[in-house]
C-alpha cells in the first residue's frame, strides 16, 4: 500500500468524524463521534487541523492523528488507523508527521494519554520516545440527592484563583486552564478549605478542577447529578475521597510526554 500524509484540513468535518470512528474500531471503550463532537473537541482542546494529519492508503483515508497546540506544548488528541491498514507502519508515520508539524510550530513537548490496557498503542509511543509521566484516572460518582454540605456557589474566577493557591499540580490537557477558558457556563464552588470548578452541559456534572478539602465539594456536586472527573492524577488528594464516597474508576491511563 502506498501511503501519503496530508493536512487534516483537506477533509470536511463529516469526513473527519467518519474517519475518526472507523480508525477507532475495536477500541477498548465505546467510541463514537459526530460532526458536532469533532467541532467541540477542536475548539475545547485547541486541535489544529493544519498541523493534524490524515494518512491516505492507495488514495483512501486510512488513519488520522490530531494535534492540539498551546504555545510550546502539543497534545495528541486522537490517533487511529483503520483495522485493515494496522501493523503496516501507518500509525508510526502519522505520529512522526505530527511531530514534524509540532517542531515547525516551535512546540517543545508533546503530551498524550493512553489507556493502560492499550498495550499496542503504548508500545508505539515508547518506540517513538514517549515516557510515562504519571497515571491519571477517569472517575464517576453517582448522584445522591440527600446530602449536606457547606459548599457555596461563588464566581468561577474566584474559585479558580483559590484552586491555584491550593494546588500546584499540573492539570491534564483536557482540564487545563486553556480548556476551561473555552467553556461557557463554568461554575465555582467553595468552602473555607477548598474550591472547585464545574460545568453541567447535560445530566452529568463535569468536575473540571479542584483544590483543597474535596469531600464537601464532591458532596455538593453529586446533589446536582452524577459527577464525572476526567484524568484525575492517581495520586491526587481527591482520589481517596472519591473512593470513600462510592465513586468508581472507569478508565486508567498513562500520561506520556515526548520532549522534541
Ligand atoms: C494504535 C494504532 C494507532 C497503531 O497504528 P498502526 O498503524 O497499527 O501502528 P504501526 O504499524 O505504525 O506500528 C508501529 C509499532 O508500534 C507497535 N505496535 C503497534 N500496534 C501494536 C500492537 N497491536 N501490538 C503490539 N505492538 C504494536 C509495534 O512496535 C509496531 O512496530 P512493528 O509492527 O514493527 O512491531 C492502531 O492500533 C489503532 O488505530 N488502534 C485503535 C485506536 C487507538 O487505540 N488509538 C490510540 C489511542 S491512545
Amino acid at each position: 500500500m502506498a501511503v501519503e500524509l496530508r493536512s487534516a484540513r483537506l477533509l470536511s468535518p463529516s469526513e473527519r468524524a467518519a474517519l475518526f470512528n472507523a480508525a477507532y474500531e475495536g477500541y477498548l471503550v465505546p467510541f463514537h463521534v459526530d460532526e458536532a463532537t469533532v467541532a467541540f473537541m477542536a475548539d475545547a482542546f485547541d486541535l489544529d487541523p493544519d498541523a493534524s494529519r490524515i494518512a491516505y492508503g492507495d488514495g483512501e483515508p486510512v488513519g488520522l492523528a490530531n494535534l492540539g497546540v498551546r504555545g510550546e506544548d502539543g497534545w495528541i488528541g486522537g490517533i487511529g488507523v483503520v483495522t485493515a491498514a494496522r501493523r503496516s507502519g501507518v500509525g508510526k508515520a502519522l505520529m512522526q508527521a505530527v511531530h514534524e508539524q509540532a517542531r515547525e510550530r516551535g512546540i517543545r513537548r508533546v503530551w498524550l494519554e493512553v489507556i493502560v490496557e492499550n498495550t499496542g498503542a503504548f508500545a508505539l509511543y515508547e518506540k517513538l520516545g514517549y515516557r510515562t509521566v504519571r497515571d491519571v484516572e477517569v472517575w464517576s460518582l453517582p448522584l445522591s440527592v440527600s446530602e449536606s454540605s457547606d459548599a457555596r456557589e461563588i464566581p468561577a474566577e474566584g474559585a479558580h484563583a483559590r484552586i491555584r493557591e491550593l494546588s500546584s499540580e499540573r492539570e491534564p490537557w483536557q482540564r487545563a486552564d486553556e480548556t476551561v477558558a473555552h467553556y461557557d457556563n463554568v461554575r465555582g464552588l467553595a468552602t473555607d478549605a477548598g474550591a472547585a470548578l464545574h460545568r453541567q452541559p447535560g445530566e452529568h456534572v463535569q468536575l473540571l478542577q479542584i483544590g483543597g478539602e474535596a469531600e464537601p465539594l464532591l458532596r455538593a456536586l453529586r446533589m446536582l447529578g452524577p459527577v464525572s472527573v476526567l484524568n484525575l492524577p492517581a495520586d491526587d488528594p481527591a482520589a481517596p475521597v472519591l473512593r470513600e464516597l462510592g465513586a468508581a474508576v472507569a478508565v486508567r491511563q498513562h500520561e506520556m510526554l515526548l520532549e522534541l
